[in-house]
């Protein structure tokens, strides 16, 4: 297990330029990928968001008119990053309920109709993404779903992607200590006896899916 405080602090130290080093190194491109399939949640009650950051998809998220949306984040700068910008742009934040805890922490008391992850299970490997995977399941709906986006990268991806995510790995373990030293293959972790995966959509080196609980 990786240390939390440790983790905790990495974040908070990142918390000011996450935004800045996101476009920096990928552009537009994960923003994009997260916000593909956003219909999808539009007509869910309750919203799980786990490792938000600093708030890019809650703002998407706060305009469909969700009605609940419970956001657990480790990071307090993180969460006073996504709080300014929410602030900022006037959205309505009285339907977001900011939980300021580890995943590990936090049981939902209410039952859950989705689950977002992006960007968020790349942190853990692969034992740890399915401990996260069992403790937010038992909480959810049956047919809840679990939208994921992030890096997926295949034998046959190209040799710059993989160095991309080669050296992401390398600055984020040094700097954020986190649990994964490579990436994990997260998709497979969502096992087909509890799941159907809804959608699946690839690009270069991201994947989105949403799985949902049969
Ligand atoms: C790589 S960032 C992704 C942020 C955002 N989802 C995005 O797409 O830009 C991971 C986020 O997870 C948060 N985090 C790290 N460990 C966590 C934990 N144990 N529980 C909840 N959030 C955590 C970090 O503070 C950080 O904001």
């Amino acid at each position: 297990m990786q240390s939390t405080v440790q983790v905790k602090r990495g974040y908070n130290r990142l918390a000011g330029l996450y935004d800045l080093l996101k476009q920096l190194v990928f552009g537009n491109a994960l923003n994009r990928a997260e916000l593909h399939s956003i219909e999808w949640l539009k007509e869910c009650d309750t919203v799980l968001i786990l490792g938000g950051g600093t708030g890019k998809f809650l703002e998407s998220l706060i305009r469909l008119n969700v009605k609940q949306i419970i956001y657990v984040e480790l990071s307090d700068k993180m969460i006073e990053k996504t709080k300014k910008r929410i602030e900022k742009n006037n959205e309505n934040t009285s339907r977001v309920i900011f939980v300021q805890k580890s995943w590990e922490e936090y049981v939902p008391e209410e039952p859950i109709d989705a689950i977002v992850c992006n960007f968020f299970l790349d942190m853990y490997p692969e034992h740890s993404i399915k401990r996260i995977i069992d403790h937010n399941s038992l909480s959810m709906k049956q047919g809840g779903i679990w939208y994921i986006t992030d890096f997926y990268l295949q034998a046959e991806s190209a040799r710059l992607n993989k160095y991309l995510v080669k050296t992401m790995y390398a600055f984020f373990v040094t700097m954020c200590s986190i649990e994964a030293r490579q990436l994990p293959n997260i998709f497979s972790c969502f096992s087909a006896k509890e799941f159907d995966e809804k959608v699946r959509l690839e690009s270069n080196y991201l994947r989105q899916s949403i799985f949902q609980k049969k």
